[in-house]
């Protein structure tokens, strides 16, 4: 997951709004983890479970990543600026996005983490024409298929 987090991060050119979806432990969080590392990051990277967001400056890039598990109503989210959160040279992440469901722009592209058996698989979706281009890149068949991650647990 944590390669796939990079090459979400060179399709999308270091900014947009990326959905993470996916049951608990399928690697959302290792996934932004990865993203954050290959973009330059060198400190840790903790779940934003709590405080919904944590945001990181990589490079005078800004990052958000976020986690709304524990959103209580997606109008929190218009409380807390989420749309400033998502200015035009911004990278988003945003892990349990339907929790957030009628509060959240769509998204450039959903990635979809599963378990499969002892290892995970991920299927990549754009909502944007711009993602659909970002997908293509991801998965460099032009098809955004599925893209399975052989790091064994
Ligand atoms: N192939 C794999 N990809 C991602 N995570 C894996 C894999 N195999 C085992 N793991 C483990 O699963 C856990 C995933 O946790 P995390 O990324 O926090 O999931 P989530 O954010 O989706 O709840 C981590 O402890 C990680 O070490
Ligand atoms: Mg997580």
């Amino acid at each position: 997951m944590e390669a796939l987090g990079a090459r979400v991060v060179d399709a999308l050119g270091g900014r947009g709004l990326v959905f993470l979806a996916g049951d608990l432990g399928t690697g959302k969080t290792t996934l932004v983890r990865g993203a954050l590392r290959h973009m330059g990051h060198q400190g840790s990277v903790k779940s934003p479970t709590f405080t919904l967001v944590e945001p990181y400056e990589i490079n005078s890039q800004m990052v958000f990543h976020f986690d709304l598990y524990r959103l209580a109503d997606p109008g929190e989210l218009e409380f807390m600026g989420f749309r400033d959160y998502i200015a035009a040279d911004t990278l988003c992440f945003v892990e349990w996005p339907e929790r957030g469901a009628g509060g959240l722009p769509p998204p450039d592209i959903e990635v979809r983490l599963e378990y499969r058996g002892e290892r995970r698989g991920a299927v990549i979706a754009a909502a944007t024409a711009r993602g659909a281009a970002v997908v293509a890149g991801i998965a460099g068949d032009g098809h955004g298929s599925a893209a399975a991650d052989r790091a064994g647990p």
